[in-house]
């Protein structure tokens, strides 16, 4: 069966973006494989974070892993520090991947930008990533657009690698959503739905509360055409919202554009919070409830043990291929 391996990091609120370009992928593509999804706290770190926020964030994403829909008995869900073998393998890989090709991934040069006491992990982190998803021989990588020059690294890595020691690692594929792979921000729509913009209107959290939900969809940059079309390059707003649309109520983009026809943006933003209050309502409801389960460690703990498992018999293949420590 094809494994695919996945993660996301455990900073604050998960927002429509990750959930519309990366999770719901996970829950289509449980059903047919063998997947890994990761809560990657030791990403997290690349930035400075809070001791407790850290802890919370990280329940906060197993919960909301399960309330969208993963099956714990199908998949594995574990978080990344309690598997050392990543950050083990992470170093082999950044000692396996160039300064100046770290140095050209645009997440890189976004978020280090104009900033000081840069942490060497934002530059490493890549390869990090790399080592994630090589431990599990994973074919398939569900990620948004964003992720993309990650994904071409580890793939770089990886034949690197094959090449210079032994044919050891699946080339993995990336896997993107064909609608809402680059989710927009809503208040400035040129720019990516990002967690830490500090613009809040811009940014749906799933866990948001409905009312504030309903008035950011309001509050929604648009034009003033009032013409609901999509229309990348001119009308990026209604675009993005469209998009957003689509994949809510599983119709197409010119299903929606005919359902407005000679209507305008308050009746077609009205229609889109009801989608996405009606898809979103019920996975707060079992979060919330999951969030104060015992079940949620066990699954932690099961997790753990299975991802640590396959990922330590990588890891000493991985030793043995390059000749660290003793044979065994
Ligand atoms: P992260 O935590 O930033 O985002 C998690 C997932 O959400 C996707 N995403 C978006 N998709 C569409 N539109 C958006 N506006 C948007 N914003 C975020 C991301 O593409 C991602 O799929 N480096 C990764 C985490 C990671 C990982 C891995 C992923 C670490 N190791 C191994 C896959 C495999 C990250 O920071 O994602």
């Amino acid at each position: 069966m094809k494994r695919i391996f996945s993660g996301i990091q455990p900073t604050g609120s998960v927002t429509l973006g990750n959930y519309l370009g990366a999770m719901k992928q996970f829950i289509d593509l449980q059903h047919e494989f063998d997947c890994f999804f990761c809560i990657v706290d030791q990403h997290a770190i690349t930035v400075s974070q809070d001791r407790l926020e850290l802890r919370k964030n990280v329940r906060s994403l197993a919960a909301l892993y399960l309330a969208i829909g993963l099956d714990p008995d199908k998949n594995t869900i574990f978080i990344q520090s309690e598997v050392p073998a990543h950050a083990q393998a992470g170093w082999i890989m950044q000692c396996n991947a160039y300064i100046g090709e770290l140095e050209r991934m645009t997440q890189f040069k976004d978020k280090s930008a104009g900033k000081e006491g840069v942490s060497s992990g934002l530059l490493t982190y890549p390869p990090l990533m790399a080592a994630d998803i090589l431990l599990y021989g994973t074919d398939v990588v569900p990620v948004g657009d964003d992720q993309k020059q990650h994904i071409e690294l580890t793939r770089d890595l990886a034949e690197r690698f094959n090449k210079k020691y032994n044919d050891l690692f699946t080339i993995p594929e990336i896997s993107l959503p064909k609608v809402g792979a680059r989710i927009m921000s809503l208040q400035e729509p040129e720019k990516k739905m990002s967690k830490s913009d500090p613009n809040k209107k811009a940014t749906i959290a799933l866990l948001d509360e409905p009312k504030q939900i309903e008035k950011k969809i309001k509050s929604a940059v648009t034009d003033s055409e009032g013409i609901v079309k999509y229309d990348k390059e001119n009308k990026p707003g209604v675009s993005n919202l469209l998009s957003i649309y689509s994949i809510f109520s599983n119709k197409s983009v010119q299903e929606i554009e005919e359902m407005y026809e000679g209507k305008g943006y308050g009746d077609f933003k009205a229609g889109l919070a009801e989608v996405v209050l009606g898809e979103i309502k019920p996975i707060q409801e079992r979060y919330y409830e999951l969030l104060e389960s015992k079940e949620l460690d066990d699954i932690l703990d099961r997790g753990a043990e299975k991802a640590n498992a396959d990922a330590n018999k990588m890891l000493r293949k991985m030793y043995n291929s390059i000749g660290l420590g003793r044979k065994r």
